[in-house]
């Protein structure tokens, strides 16, 4: 019988832009699901959006759009980004769509009825931005310790999930299931936090409060609260109640990719929402580390987010997928920089594998009139690649498994390299000018099949550029599969090649040429690098409100909506407008300036404007752009 595979992604917050953790897990799970699909499987790969809760309502009231108007609208820009990026989910599932409504209340009703949900008064310090409680003894400084925003006092009716009294049997299921929490230290991480006690769950919000959220089928004064909401999509998408078939067929084979922040939500109360339900724990919960810039985690107050955009647009998809697979050893943190980027591009991609495919091109065409040579009976260093190659093959398909995709891609460059230097101690220039016709047709052939193989085995992580590579030594079928393929010899001899543009030209930051004139002109002014220049995060912005800041006669103080979010700042602009000029314009400013009190009122961008004299020009936009739009 075929394999199942089963991969999903967290669903993301819609109201967020997407960034580069996004990306990072949905590419990672695009990179196992093509995997899986190569060794022949059946695969189902679901990703998709989280849409309720109380952001979501805040962030649509902002942008004056309905919720579900509003989520329409965002979810777009992560279809957008996932098609760009080449993924291949078979699902995409929204928190509001009726099919996930129904299954997320027949469980409450099923649970309702069993008693596993009782009402109760809750009194605790709530955040908002996280829509959570917490305890007095959880505050940092008195501010939430995730998002270290404010917290308020909040006290309520609500239902509670009887979440406490499994905490023996996960404790047990954890340790009974070594696959279940992945890597080890967040399965101790778990356990640790599990040995501390485990309380019940809050599982409503009362509509007063938050009314976007999926009703509660026993009381329609509450909703969900958005986790409860979220995690039953892993089961409503594969048709827990539409397909039980097909839901039974891909349940037990669930592998969850998730960011480590959100990893007691997954490997806590999911696994006990379905055992109460009367259903098996997903195979394994997949807990990676965060990609972080300068050392530190990305947030939008820091300004250092990092955009897939800004980096596809310069070097393409595919070298991004690489570098982020590559990059990253899952269950750690890793670093993202442009030079770092650049370098490993430049080793691995336009060196080792885009060089061999150019020089072996170049020798077929002038050695053997454009087409593969037949090969003959080999020797021991013929058979040495090939022996080198079923093995990388191998151990890719270990990696994987053992979800080492780091390593598994090593090893295929390892290959590559290997195969570079199997063309160098063979020295085909030699063998053509010396007319060893037998051995120069053998090493061209070896190299071009351990090409040809390094192409299949990379494939799910740069599924174009690989099939770029099978055209141009002159395969006209794109059917790459990794299962039950000769070990070696699959690339027909005779065929003709077919050279083409330079897959990976080399990369070099992009610098600006300052030219003599330039510099001659800008006396006295500071020349900036491009880089410089490029640390500014310069966006576009709708002013909603202006008011002179008490007891001075030259500042406003702004609210300005991102698009994403709202922000105060502070401009010294008041003697060139009134309040009332400014409310609907769409402004640039900077976002990623560091947060700054002018008398008191607290800044967190800077508005663009041009002056002469005694004269003040707000940079405003010609065209509409949607609110958010980066300025460079
Ligand atoms: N909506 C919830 C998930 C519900 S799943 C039923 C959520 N969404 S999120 O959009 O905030 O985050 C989605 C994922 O992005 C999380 O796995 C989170 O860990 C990941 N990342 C956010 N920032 C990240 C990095 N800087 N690096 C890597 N991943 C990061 O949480």
């Amino acid at each position: 019988m075929r394999g199942v595979f089963y991969v999903t992604t967290p669903l993301y917050y819609v109201n967020d832009q997407p960034h580069i953790g996004h990306a990072y897990t949905t590419i990672l799970a695009d990179v196992f699901a093509r995997y899986h699909r190569l060794w022949g499987e059946e695969v189902f790969f679901l990703t998709g959006t989280d849409e309720h809760g109380q952001k979501l309502q805040e962030t649509a009231a902002h942008a004056e759009k309905k919720p579900q108007e509003f989520c329409d609208m965002m979810v777009e820009r992560f279809k957008e980004l996932w098609r760009k990026l080449e993924i291949s989910y078979d699902d995409f599932i929204r928190t509001t769509e009726e099919r996930h409504v129904q299954v997320v209340q027949k469980v409450l009703s099923d649970l309702y009825q069993r008693g596993e949900i009782y009402t109760d008064s809750y009194s605790g310090w709530y955040c908002v931005p996280c829509e959570r409680f917490w305890t007095e003894k959880d505050l940092l400084e008195g501010k939430c310790p995730d998002c270290g925003g404010a917290v308020n006092v909040l006290t309520e009716e609500n239902y509670f999930f009887k979440m406490g009294k499994y905490r023996e049997w996960l404790i047990e299921h954890i340790q009974s299931h070594p696959d279940f929490i992945k890597p080890e230290t967040r399965k101790n991480e778990i356990l640790g936090f599990l040995r501390k006690g485990l309380g019940d769950l809050c599982i409503s919000r009362p509509k007063k409060r938050l009314s976007w959220g999926i009703e509660l089928p026993f009381d329609d004064n509450y909703v969900t609260y958005v986790w409860f909401d979220a995690l039953l999509n892993y089961i409503t998408a594969p048709g827990y109640l539409s397909k039980p078939e097909r839901f039974e067929r891909y349940w037990p084979e669930a592998l969850h990719l998730i960011g480590k922040d959100i990893l007691t939500t997954h490997c806590v109360y999911w696994p006990i929402m379905l055992k109460a339900a009367g259903l098996p724990s997903p195979k394994t919960v997949l807990g990676h580390g965060w990609w972080l810039e300068g050392g530190t985690k990305m947030s939008k107050s820091k300004g250092n987010v990092i955009r897939p955009w800004d980096i596809i647009d310069k070097y393409g998809v595919e070298p991004f997928r690489y570098f982020l697979i590559r990059e990253m050893t899952l269950g750690q943190d890793a670093t993202f920089s442009e030079p770092s980027f650049i370098s490993r591009y430049n080793s691995d991609l336009a060196n080792d594998l885009g060089n061999l495919l150019s020089r072996l091109l170049k020798m077929v065409e002038s050695y053997c009139d454009g087409r593969i040579p037949e090969p003959a009976e080999g020797s021991d260093e013929d058979r040495a690649l090939q022996k080198l190659g079923s093995e990388t093959s191998s151990r890719v398909r270990e990696g994987i498994e053992n979800f080492k995709l780091n390593s598994a891609l090593e090893d295929i460059l390892q290959f590559v390299r290997a195969t570079n230097k199997y063309i160098e101690l063979n020295r085909p220039w030699d063998l053509h000018k010396q007319g060893e016709r037998v051995r120069l047709n053998n090493v061209l052939y070896n190299s071009a099949e351990a090409l040809r193989l390094a192409s299949s085995l990379l494939y799910p992580v740069m599924p174009e550029r690989c099939s770029e590579i099978r055209r141009q030594l002159g395969l006209k079928e794109d059917k790459v599969s990794l299962e039950g393929t000769k070990p070696w010899g699959e690339l027909p001899a005779g065929i003709r090649i077919a050279p083409g543009e330079a897959l990976f030209p080399r990369a070099e930051i992009k610098k600006v040429e300052v030219t003599s004139k330039m510099e001659a002109k800008s006396e006295g002014v500071k020349i900036v690098s491009f880089e410089d220049f490029q640390k500014l995060d310069m966006r576009v912005a709708k002013v909603l409100s202006a008011e002179k800041v008490e007891g001075t006669a030259k500042l406003f103080k702004m609210q300005i909506d991102l698009g994403t979010e709202q922000r105060q700042i502070v401009a010294a602009i008041a003697e060139y407008y009134q309040p009332e000029d400014l409310p609907g314009r769409n402004i640039v400013v900077v976002t990623n300036m560091k947060p700054v009190k002018i008398r008191g009122v607290e800044s967190t961008a800077m508005l663009l404007a041009a002056t002469e004299g005694d004269k003040l020009a707000l940079l405003t936009l010609d065209k509409d752009l949607p609110l958010g739009a980066k300025v460079s």
